[in-house]
C-alpha cells in the first residue's frame, strides 16, 4: 500500500548521523496511518545522466513511492557546504515525482557553520516542483551524537516539532491543492 508519509535516509555512510535522526522521525511519524521508512542504501541508484539512468528499476520504485506520498522527510548529510551528491542524485532521478509534496529536512553536519547548506535543495524543490518546504528544519552537528545515538535533548525536541508541523502542513497543503 503506498505511504502518505515517507522518511528517506539518503546517507550512504554505515555510521550515519542523519540516519539516526531519520529513524527517530520515523518512530514518531509511524503512528500515522500509511507511513514508510526508506534507506537509500537499499536502493542503489546510477548517477543521473539525464538519459539511460532513468530506466533503472530502483528509479521507478523510488519515484512511485515519492509520487504517492504527500509528505517527505529527507535526512541528508551536509557535504561541501551543500547537501550530499547522493541526495541530489535522488532528486535528479525522481524529478517530477516531487510535484506538490510537503518536504522537511533533517541535516547532519560536522560543524555549526554549514547550517544554510540545505537552502539550494529547498529552493529547487520549491521552484521546480512547487513543494511546500517546512521552515522548521533540523540541523545537527557531530556534538549531538554519542555512541551511535542521538544525545541532545534540543535536537530531539526539534525532530518532534518537525514531524508535528510537517504533518499539519501536509494536511493543509492538500486542502489548498
Ligand atoms: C565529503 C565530505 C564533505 C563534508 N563537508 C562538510 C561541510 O561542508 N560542512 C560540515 O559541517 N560538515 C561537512 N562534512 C561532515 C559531514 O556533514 C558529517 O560527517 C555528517 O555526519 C554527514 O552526515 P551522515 O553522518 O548522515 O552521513 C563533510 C563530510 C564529508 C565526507
Amino acid at each position: 500500500m503506498p505511504a502518505d508519509y515517507l522518511v528517506i535516509s539518503t546517507s550512504l555512510n554505515p555510521g550515519s548521523n542523519s540516519r539516526i535522526m531519520a529513524q527517530r522521525a520515523y518512530e514518531l511519524i509511524k503512528k500515522q496511518e500509511k507511513s514508510e521508512y526508506l534507506d537509500l542504501r537499499e536502493y542503489p541508484l546510477p548517477v543521473c545522466d539525464g538519459d539511460a539512468a532513468y530506466e533503472d528499476p530502483n528509479v521507478a520504485k523510488l519515484s512511485n513511492k515519492i509520487k504517492a506520498a504527500k509528505l517527505v522527510l529527507l535526512a541528508v548529510p551536509i557535504y561541501n557546504y551543500s547537501f550530499s551528491a547522493a541526495a541530489k542524485n535522488l532528486v535528479e532521478l525522481t524529478g517530477q515525482a516531487w510535484n506538490d509534496k510537503t518536504v522537511g529536512f533533517l541535516c547532519a553536519a560536522g560543524g555549526k557553520s554549514s547550517y544554510m547548506s540545505i537552502i539550494s535543495l529547498a529552493n529547487s524543490l520549491m521552484f521546480d516542483f512547487r513543494c511546500v518546504i517546512n521552515p522548521r528544519f533540523v540541523y545537527a552537528d557531530g556534538s549531538a551524537f554519542k555512541n551511535d545515538a542521538l544525545y541532545d535533548a534540543e535536537i530531539e525536541k526539534r525532530i518532534e516539532e518537525l514531524v508535528k508541523s510537517s504533518i499539519a502542513l501536509a494536511g493543509s497543503s492538500t486542502v489548498l491543492s
